[in-house]
């Protein structure tokens, strides 16, 4: 066994239900007693080691100990996509996503993205994520591939379109049926794998690729993941493709898709209509704010979807999103709540460590394993040690307490606080040991 010694700080309950006040937990001097994957005490670390004297002490004092980051949204051939300014949806995925996906149909060019991408992840700190995937099934598989050394927790499936996009990332309803069937067969429940299914949006899947989408998602344990009322435009054009339904969401719960396994990404424009079928389902919202400022998407009405009982995570929406950090993602929720004025839902230090990791737990189905740091769960954490004497640093120095000390997180933090990360236990090696990462120089000074 392995007695971490840290300040462990997490959020074990719902702070949008309880009082925000009592919702964080926080042990400054605590201690994490891990057997194998698990953790099996918690408490004052003075006392455990008193009750556990014989046992390997980390100290990870001069930092704080968080759960993994949790991101319900991100896109595995995006990452050399992100920071493509200026452009609403539409334009954006045509300019710069489509053009970087149609890439992967190159099996070395996938693999290659996929080692920038999962290390993007944990560099992070996050250590489970649901992906959206590649419309080519060899990208896919050397993702999982990968994903499977990588000891990440990663949901992820085949992106599905047969119309709207460029010719060489369409599918059929035949090929899509098959190709997911024989990626399920090979990797979902695969160690820490599963498989999701993908249809990218439905102005891009017609009614035979969504019912293929549901025969895929009859598979126990399968998730469902898409895109919806993300851009007023993409909302219009998706009104004129499916004229017979009454909104939205009714293209994708027409097919069975809308259930309390499916996170639907974005759903700024949400209709009071869709909000209840969301609920009564079980469904949940990855909301994505970093994508929806640069996108000028719109301000996410946080409050909406709590009134109607939806449940919201985050995700980082790699690459209409700015990065991975999930620290970012939760300082511009907070943000954009704030710009919302009245109809903003205020957003403490406590909702900022939900939103990022247990309600991305729950979302995914994965609450009673990870998402916290309570005993009996998972050891999946993230250590924040700042640099010494960085801004961070020095407030954190200063901060007044533990609810103070994760604001400041939040709001100064990066992945160059990341100073270490587990998961299931085992601390995953930093990107800059590993002896494969790339070195290669950039284009333009090989030029
Ligand atoms: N809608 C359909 N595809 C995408 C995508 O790649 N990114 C975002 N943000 N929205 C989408
Ligand atoms: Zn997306």
């Amino acid at each position: 066994m392995t007695l971490y010694r840290a300040s462990v700080l997490d959020v074990p309950g719902d702070p949008f239900a309880d009082d925000p006040g009592q919702a964080l937990r926080a042990e400054l001097d605590g201690g994490l007693l891990v057997r194998a994957e698990r953790i099996v005490a918690r408490g004052a670390y003075q006392e455990l080691r008193r009750e556990h004297g014989g046992e390997e002490v980390v100290d990870l004092r001069g930092g704080v100990l968080l759960p993994g980051f949790v991101d319900t949204h991100v896109h595995f051939p995006q990452i050399r996509a992100i920071g493509g300014l200026g452009m609403p949806l539409l334009d954006w995925l045509q300019r710069c996503a489509l053009p970087e996906e149609e890439r992967l149909a190159e099996r070395s060019y996938a693999e290659a993205v996929a080692g920038e991408f999962l290390a993007g992840l944990s560099s992070a700190g996050t250590t489970t994520a649901l992906v959206f995937g590649s419309h080519f099934a060899d990208a896919m598989d050397a993702l999982f591939t990968a994903a499977a050394t990588s000891g990440l927790r990663i949901t992820a499936g085949q992106v599905l379109s047969d119309r709207v996009l460029p010719p060489s990332l369409l599918t059929t309803a035949g090929r899509g049926l098959a190709e997911g069937r024989a990626l399920m067969q090979r990797w979902h429940g695969h160690g820490r794998l599963r498989y999701a299914v993908t249809p990218r949006f439905s102005l891009s899947a017609s009614e035979p690729l969504l019912e293929v989408c549901e025969e895929l998602l009859a598979e126990p344990g399968t998730w469902f993941t898409t895109h919806i009322n993300e851009n007023t435009a993409e909302v219009d054009q998706v009104a004129t493709y499916f004229p017979a339904r009454a909104h939205y969401l009714d293209t994708y719960s027409h097919h069975n898709l809308i259930t309390d396994r499916s996170v639907l990404a974005h759903n700024v424009h949400a209709t009071d209509q869709e909000l209840e079928v969301m609920a009564a389902a079980g469904a949940w919202a990855a909301h994505c704010p970093t994508s929806n400022a640069a996108l000028g998407s719109g301000l996410f009405p946080l409050r909406r979807h709590l009134r109607y009982g939806v449940g919201v995570a985050l995700g980082s929406d790699v690459g209409g999103g700015t990065g991975f950090s999930l620290l970012k993602e939760g300082l511009q929720a907070y943000f954009g709540q704030q710009l919302l004025g009245p109809a903003g839902q205020p957003l403490g230090p406590a909702h900022l460590l939900y939103l990022s990791t247990r309600a991305g737990a729950l979302a995914l189905g994965m609450a009673e394993e990870v998402g916290d740091l309570s005993v009996g769960k998972a050891f999946d954490a993230v250590w924040l040690r700042p640099p010494a004497r960085s801004t961070l640093d020095i407030v954190l120095d200063h901060a007044a307490d533990a609810p103070d000390m994760v604001a400041k997180i939040f709001a100064l933090g990066t992945p160059a606080d990341v100073a270490g990360v587990w998961v299931g236990g085992q601390r995953l090696t930093p990107p800059q040991d590993n002896p494969s990462a790339s070195t290669h120089s950039r284009p333009q000074e090989a030029a």
